[in-house]
């Protein structure tokens, strides 16, 4: 069996994995198990084993520059070697200062990391004007900033103030975890330990992938990487292993075209 893009396929994703060419995926986009909550599909006994197999096996199937993000809790890379397979560019920090803060014997963790490799030195692509942020800096503080030398070598770069908004940087506050309130949420059972906010995903897929672009989702959940990727004109392939996310994941792929087919006749397109 040979896969079609733009399906989500039902089925473990290291089994599915096999049956796609090599060097054929322009990014992968890795929301699977974190090891830490009851469900079965995340009782995994070494997280980082579990990591570090998943980038042995995924980053084959990666094009040369192609990027993969993996999505984790701090430790999920901790004492494992990746870098035969792939280079970690940066670990973005999801701070979700939302998070309830329950700890009492040490500091609470309110953030999830996304690990931001590259198959190769080079990135095919890094969208930053997809991407950028808005400048949230006073005027005066700005002026400063941008005087400031650089610390590797003392010289004054060349940063300017751009109008349409800075690189979002490793540390993103800006994109909040989905509430039981938001528009978007599939089910109450998708929230907290499955569905990602779209904008979290869109920036992924934004940044490292170009209209026509194939992207690999092995743990799609209730498919929020296909609906951006979808919206966004990128080629998905998706894998799931229960049924009833994939039927969600599939209702909400049903609904965007409806919207995207209203939108056209709309136009008279
Ligand atoms: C964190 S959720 C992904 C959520 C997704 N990003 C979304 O926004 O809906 C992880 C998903 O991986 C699935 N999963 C876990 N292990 C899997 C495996 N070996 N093969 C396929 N799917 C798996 C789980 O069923 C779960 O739906």
């Amino acid at each position: 069996m040979t896969l079609e893009p733009n399906k989500i396929y039902c089925g473990d994703s290291f089994n599915l994995c096999e049956k796609i060419r090599d060097q054929s995926i322009d990014l992968i986009i890795c929301d699977g198990p974190y090891g830490v909550t009851q469900n079965n599909w995340d009782r995994i006994p070494s997280i980082q084993e579990f990591n570090l197999d998943l980038i042995k096996r995924f980053s084959k199937k990666l094009k040369e520059g192609g990027a993969l993000y993996l999505f984790g809790k701090p430790d999920c890379l901790d004492f494992i070697d990746y870098r035969p397979y792939l280079n970690l560019k940066s670990k973005i920090i999801w701070y979700q200062p939302s998070r309830l803060a329950q700890g009492r014997q040490s500091y609470t963790n309110n953030h999830d990391i996304i690990g931001y490799f590259i198959k190769g030195r080079k990135p095919r692509c890094f969208n930053l004007d997809d991407i950028r942020v808005s400048q949230l800096v006073e005027l005066e503080h700005r002026r400063r900033c941008e005087n400031v030398p650089s610390v590797t070598n003392g010289q004054y770069g060349k940063t300017r103030f751009n109008k349409n908004g800075k690189n979002p940087g490793d540390v993103w506050g800006d994109i909040k975890q989905l509430t039981y309130k938001s528009k978007e949420l599939v089910s109450r059972q998708a929230l907290n330990t499955i569905q990602k906010p779209e904008s979290l995903i869109e920036r992924l897929v934004l940044a490292s992938s170009n209209p026509g672009d194939t992207v690999l989702d092995p743990f799609s959940g209730v498919g929020t990487c296909p609906v951006v990727c979808k919206r966004h004109k990128r080629n998905f392939m998706a894998f799931e292993i229960q049924p009833e996310f994939v039927e969600a994941a599939n209702e909400r792929l049903d609904k965007l075209e409806q919207e995207q087919t209203a939108i056209a006749f709309s136009y008279g397109t």
